[in-house]
């Protein structure tokens, strides 16, 4: 992608919301979403395509968890998932935990860069490959 590119997609305009029927088909048929349909589910759009996607759930009032963040493949490094990680935290008042695999770099700079903080790890949480999750807290104060 040419630094251009990248540049003016950061400045156009993205809300997020909650999907349509249409936008929950479309999830059901990425492998990485369709097992958490049943929780609460935030998009952002490029264009009139679905680009980017948070589930979350509420553990308790003041506690809540998200489950995944994904940017789809064509759409990354536009600082869509950042954008869409920040409406959300907007949206809560508590703290967020969220797991994430060890050799995810890319997660891991994005949610340490946006203040979430190492509390613990998990060993082996993982399967296929086995790895340990390291788990975040970020206080949405
Ligand atoms: C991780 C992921 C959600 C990032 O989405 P994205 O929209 O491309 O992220 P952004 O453009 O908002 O980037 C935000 C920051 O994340 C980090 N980042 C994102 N992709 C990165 C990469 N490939 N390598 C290193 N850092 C990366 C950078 O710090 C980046 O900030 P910068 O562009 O100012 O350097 C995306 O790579 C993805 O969907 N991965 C597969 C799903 C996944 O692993 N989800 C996390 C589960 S816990």
């Amino acid at each position: 992608m040419s630094l251009t590119r990248k540049a003016s997609s950061r400045k156009s305009k993205t809300c997020s919301r909650e999907p349509s029927a249409a936008e929950l088909e479309q999830l059901a048929k990425i492998p990485s979403a369709a097992p958490f349909l049943n929780n609460r589910i935030l998009i952002l759009q490029r264009g009139q395509e679905l680009a980017s996607f948070l589930v979350w759930r509420s553990v308790s009032p003041d506690e809540f968890e998200i489950l995944q963040v994904e940017t789809l493949s064509q759409f990354r490094r536009e600082g869509l998932a950042r954008k869409l990680l920040r409406l959300f935290l907007l949206q809560i008042r508590g703290n967020v935990f969220l797991e994430v695999r060890e050799s995810n770099a890319a997660a891991r700079k994005l949610y340490e860069s946006e203040g979430f903080m190492e509390i613990g790890r998990r060993g082996q949480y993982y399967t296929d490959p086995s790895e340990d999750a390291i788990v975040l807290k970020f206080c949405s104060c």
